[in-house]
């Protein structure tokens, strides 16, 4: 391990590993029991006291290895596209950034619909390398470094190798945007389902991008996501062999907001679907 992947004896990886696996448990525990609901940007736009207690521990836990690091969490952000936005263009060129979302799938947390996750990015200046996304309800911790590859339980992922949206699985979400961004998804679900062998909806993007990552799905697109919900699922995909851009096809980065992640071989059919439906949101 090289000086600048360490502080201490504890590596960036093991610190993101060890933090995501106590707030993905504590966060478990509780499902059921949340005290709090509140709307944030809309009813579709949920948090609960259980998304801040996960994202306090998490911030505590990071700052106690890394006290210099500078900490992006989703619940120290004010609701809305435009304070996403403008939170991670003040802080992307961090010399570290750590990227957290607490709970992602809080809808799925609150409905007790078992697939929501902790999201820990690690980024130097601008360019995501840590990754790492657990599932608590499957005790399924996905990992990826930058230039390393991407792990589950200890062994290579790699994405699909379907070449065919024919052949292929592919997942989307449902924007809590209701006004402008979840009109355009749709009209990309209308065009994309007919064409793909089926489509899936989880709940949680940072869960949809890691199954890219494993395989399980060969791609994934949405609108209006924020770089929380992104960079620890973009590494994944990336460093399983696939392919993370914009809807419009430019590289990922961390100001992305409208994604298509997938195994690489459906990425240009998928992208020609979404522009013929004029469906990219740009
Ligand atoms: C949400 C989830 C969901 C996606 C929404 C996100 P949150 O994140 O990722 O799948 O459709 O757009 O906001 O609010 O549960 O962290
Ligand atoms: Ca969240």
């Amino acid at each position: 391990m090289d000086r600048d992947h360490s502080v201490g004896s504890k590596s960036f990886t093991a610190v993101a590993i060890n933090t995501a696996a106590k707030a993905g448990e504590w966060i478990k525990m509780k499902q059921g029991t949340h005290a709090s609901l509140s709307q944030k940007s809309s009813s579709h736009d949920l948090v609960t006291e259980v998304d801040k207690g996960s994202e306090t521990m998490i911030r505590n836990l990071i700052k106690t290895y890394f006290p210099d690091h500078a900490f992006l969490g989703e619940e120290g952000v004010a609701p809305g596209a435009e304070a996403s936005a403008r939170a991670i263009r003040e802080m992307q060129d961090e010399e570290y950034l750590w990227i957290v979302d607490p709970i992602d799938g809080t809808t799925n947390f609150v409905h007790g619909f078992p697939y929501f996750v902790v999201s820990i990015a690690l980024a130097r200046r601008g360019e995501v390398i840590v990754g790492v996304i657990y599932d608590p309800n499957r005790d399924e911790m996905f990992v990826a470094e930058k230039g390393k590859g991407a792990y589950l339980r200890g062994k290579p992922i790699r994405v699909s190798s379907e070449e065919r949206l024919g052949d292929a699985l592919i997942a989307t979400g449902f924007p809590s945007d209701t006004v402008s961004t979840l009109p355009v998804n749709l009209r990309g679900l209308q065009a994309v389902a007919p064409i793909a062998r089926n489509v899936r909806s989880a709940g949680s993007a940072a869960l949809h991008l890691a199954y890219v990552a494993a395989g399980r799905l060969s791609g994934f697109w949405e609108l209006g996501l924020n770089s929380w919900d992104l960079a620890a699922g973009a590494l994944l995909v990336q460093e399983a062999g696939g392919r993370v851009t914009d809807t419009r096809g430019e590289p990922y980065s961390l100001s992305v907001r409208h994604v298509l992640a997938t195994n690489g071989l459906v990425h240009g059919e998928l992208l020609q679907t979404l522009a013929d439906a004029e469906a990219t949101g740009f």
